[in-house]
């Protein structure tokens, strides 16, 4: 197999961890049982996955010129990804996450975006060599709306498949979904942007419904314990979740999108990429932390192309 190639626009977050045996109430104080940093951001997330599989991966991301920024840089280095695109901006700190992980491994999360809200659609431009040379492009929203949109028209004029991970969930104008090959939210995502509740696969296929009539060319919902939900003009399918215990689902989510990234980059169907990245999905939620729980290729059970 050749080496997948992704370019990857999105948010570089220091995630600052603390487990609780609870969630807390409104105006609730608790006592936190272990606090971890670790890196996160959605964005670089998704990229750091699929480079830990062995693409490719050229990130376009803002991080600040704090201490955050420094150690944020050299996490990208040791992961191997492309850094031409990494700018610095120093009037506003670098990205960090609050999270509070609870003994099911549940997660709440506030971002402060900082210098992710700083990456412009000029920023885009600049990086679009590399947009071009991509086999897949992968974007999210937690930079500015008009930056990920720049990044899906690039792309799609480019003829490169798109993931979109709209996520947080917010309104989109129909421009997004003109350039969207894949669509994927997860069913919370799903249910705020389709206006309606999404808790079983009929309910996913009526959304997905909305969004093909949107504009996107397919829609991938994933439904957490319960799987994946596909669906395109001419086909349609569920893939399952593997039922494993817990301890941390943070950056779950990306560990599934950056996983069909790589195989749809790598040519594979798109059932077959569905199926790895939750493989990888159900790897990851096994240990604390987004990135560092993510799995390189030789210790994942992945399909064959064709064998599923
Ligand atoms: O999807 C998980 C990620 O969401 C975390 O790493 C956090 O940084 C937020 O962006």
């Amino acid at each position: 197999m050749n080496k997948p190639k992704l370019c990857v626009a999105g948010s570089s977050n220091v995630d600052l961890v603390t487990t609780v045996k609870r969630m807390p109430q409104p105006g609730e104080t608790l006592m936190g049982s272990a606090f971890n940093t670790f890196f996160g951001g959605k964005g670089a997330n998704q990229a750091v996955m699929a480079a830990k599989l062995g693409a490719e991966v050229t990130m376009i991301s803002r991080i600040g010129t704090d201490s955050f920024g420094d150690q944020y840089y050299e996490n990208y280095r040791e992961n191997g990804l492309i850094l031409d695109y990494i700018l610095r901006t120093a009037e506003v700190p670098t990205g960090i996450a609050a999270i509070t992980v609870d003994d099911s491994g549940q997660n709440a999360i506030i971002v402060y975006g900082g210098a992710n809200q700083r990456l412009k659609p000029a920023d885009v431009d600049l990086a679009r060599p590399a947009i071009q040379a991509a086999g897949t492009v992968v974007s999210q929203l937690e930079i500015p709306l008009e930056t990920t949109l720049r990044f899906l028209q690039i792309a799609r004029e480019s003829g490169v498949p798109t993931v979109f991970n709209p996520a947080p969930a917010h309104e989109l104008t129909d421009d997004f979904f003109a350039v969207t090959d894949y669509f994927c939210p997860n069913e919370t995502e799903a249910s705020l942007m389709a206006g309606m509740a999404v808790e079983s696969f009929d309910d996913a296929e009526r959304a997905a419904k909305i969004f093909l009539k949107r504009g996107a060319k397919a829609v991938v919902i994933t439904m957490g314990s319960r799987g994946a939900f596909y669906k395109s003009a001419n086909d349609q399918f569920q893939v399952p979740a593997e039922m494993v215990k817990a301890v941390d689902t943070t950056g779950a989510g990306d560990a599934f999108i950056g996983t069909m990234a790589y195989f749809i980059a790598a040519g594979a169907p798109i059932r077959t990429a569905m199926l790895n990245a939750s493989h990888a999905a159900a790897l990851s939620v096994q240990k604390m932390g987004a990135q560092p729980s993510y799995p390189p290729y030789d210790e994942c059970d992945f399909s064959d192309f064709n064998s599923r």
